[in-house]
């Protein structure tokens, strides 16, 4: 371990940041399915340290989406991950809906998460998932399956700490932290 690394400052990923998570899944939002992948996205991030302030179902509708996004980044919630609606089935429209609402795209955090998915299925190429900032708020698009958006969040849940830090204004040293 090099002289920097036992210097570095003990990091928590969540850091007790706020997190929402939306599903967005026409059939949930019907009651026609439970909805698995927003619960197991929630305990996965009150896992990592993050506080979670609310879960959302909304129908795979862009105003619905766009609407639960604002209203999150309106309550300044750190980190918005929405599950579903990434794919290429005509519903499928979490992507533009998160586009439409962010004011700046973080493009870097999809093309992660796809290259580390790859290794685990090659239908991770399929995931139009997007994610971008609005005002405070980091907003992360993630797949429908619990399994697919938990290894998505994964992949990038270190790095998304450091990227709240800097966007919040907390502390964040790019040279010496590497999680
Ligand atoms: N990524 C990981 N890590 N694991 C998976 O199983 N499934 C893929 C992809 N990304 C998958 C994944 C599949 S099959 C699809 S169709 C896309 O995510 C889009 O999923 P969505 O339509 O539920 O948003």
């Amino acid at each position: 371990m090099s002289h920097s690394e036992t210097n570095k400052p003990q990091v928590t990923e969540g850091e007790s940041y706020t997190a929402a998570v939306i599903t967005v899944s026409d059939r949930c939002s019907r009651g026609e399915r439970e909805d698995a992948s927003g619960p197991a996205l929630a305990e996965l991030l009150g896992e990592k340290g993050y506080r979670v302030v609310s879960t959302s179902v909304v129908p795979d509708e862009r105003p619905q989406i766009e609407a639960a996004i604002r209203e999150a980044a309106a309550a300044d919630v750190a980190l918005v991950v929405t599950t579903g609606g990434t794919g290429f089935s005509p519903r499928d429209v979490t992507p533009e809906a998160t586009a439409a609402v962010c004011e700046r795209m973080a493009p870097g955090i999809p093309e992660a998460m796809r290259a580390a998915s790859m290794a685990i299925t090659p239908h991770a190429c399929l995931s139009r998932e997007a994610a971008g900032i609005l005002g405070g708020t980091l907003v992360v698009n993630l797949p429908g399956s619990s399994k697919a958006a938990c290894e998505n969040i994964s992949a990038v849940i270190g790095p998304i700490a450091h990227g709240l830090r800097i966007l919040r204004g907390g502390p964040a040293d790019c040279a010496t932290e590497r999680g």
